[in-house]
């Protein structure tokens, strides 16, 4: 290959910057042009290239978002749409493409293999529901985001004797809520996968004031079947029988927002760099991602349309650690 692209798609993850420079640099090394495809899909269905020059990726390893810009493009999943972007790949004579992104631009990314375009994925979303990869680019850095909002919850908790009910991201995935409540010392975790009853929280929180505690933190995955929210107004009416006050916060888009730290600027530049040297390679249809700390390939048809099950033994440490 002479000349590739690399784009990111779906929700912005921090360390995307630090992948795109290893695949621009990666490939540079390699004698390859890369080129940046803006916003997602839909820079490919518009024709918005950029090159990619080693220094076009300079102080770029530090900062959150991505200098590509991402989106999640309704059009990339139309016929129509996905045959404008292979004709502007075409004229702009890039013969390989690396998505970084989660599921959904890994699915995009396996229509396009099957269409006879190579692509290498690079496995990239805070939710870390991806199958392929132990952790995604992103996570590690949005989990320490969520900590520090919990860990300044509890001090006002604790003020005030109240619980909190925080609510992290995680459409589909209870991950985030999981790993925040076990490192943020929390009451409880609810996540999509488990029903929990506000009737469940009620007892919890019940047994945690009564056994002396100043401040109940339950961390609420988004795709929860009730929100942050709607537990509030379920719980609130019952404050005098949970003995604390009850409070929401909804953290939102600011987990992903944060400047990636040093385990996502490393597994974000060892993925960009594999997937650059296996696509100029001649590999096609793969996703790269870390298992067990190895760098690691699994083909997209087993990626697309999965979400990676939780292990419900973290749930349960969480419960056995609140003590
Ligand atoms: O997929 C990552 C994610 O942050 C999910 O946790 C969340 O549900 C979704 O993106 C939010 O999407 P958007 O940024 O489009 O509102």
């Amino acid at each position: 290959m002479k000349r590739i692209a690399v784009l990111t798609s779906g929700g912005d993850a921090p360390g995307m910057n630090a992948a795109i420079r290893a695949v621009a640099r990666a490939g540079n090394s390699r004698g390859v042009e890369v080129f940046g495809v803006r916003w997602g899909y839909e820079g490919l269905i518009e024709g918005n290239f950029r090159p990619l020059g080693p220094r076009d990726v300079g102080g770029i390893i530090q900062s959150g978002g991505t200098i590509l810009g991402s989106a999640r493009s309704l059009e990339f999943k139309t016929d129509e749409g996905r045959k404008l972007a292979l004709d502007n790949l075409a004229s702009a004579g890039i013969e390989g493409l690396v998505v970084i992104g989660g599921n959904g631009s890994q699915t995009g990314a396996y229509t396009l293999h099957q269409l006879g375009f190579p692509v290498v994925g690079v496995a990239s979303t805070i939710d870390n529901d991806l199958v392929g990869s132990d952790m995604t680019i992103g996570v590690d850095t949005a989990l320490n985001i969520a900590l520090e909002a919990i860990d300044r919850l509890k001090v006002t908790a604790s003020s005030h004797r109240r619980a909190f009910l925080v609510e992290v991201m995680g459409r589909d995935c209870g991950y985030l809520a999981v790993m925040s409540a076990i490192a943020g010392g929390a009451e409880m975790a609810i996540i999509p996968e488990v029903v929990t009853t506000p009737e469940d929280i009620a007892h919890t929180l019940t047994s945690s004031y009564e056994r002396g505690k100043t401040n109940g933190i339950v961390v609420v995955a988004e795709g929860a079947a009730q929100n942050a929210g709607e537990l509030l107004a379920a719980l609130r009416p019952r404050e005098k029988e949970l003995g604390f006050e009850i409070r929401a916060t909804t953290l939102g888009h600011i987990q992903r927002g944060g400047a990636p730290g040093a385990f996502d600027r490393i597994l974000a530049s060892r993925l960009g760099t594999m997937a650059a040297e296996l696509l100029i390679d001649g590999t096609s249809g793969v996703l790269v991602g870390q298992k067990s700390s190895k760098l690691t390939t699994t083909p997209h048809e087993e990626v697309a349309g999965k979400t990676k099950p939780i292990d419900l033994a973290l749930l349960r440490l969480a419960e056995i650690l609140t003590g």
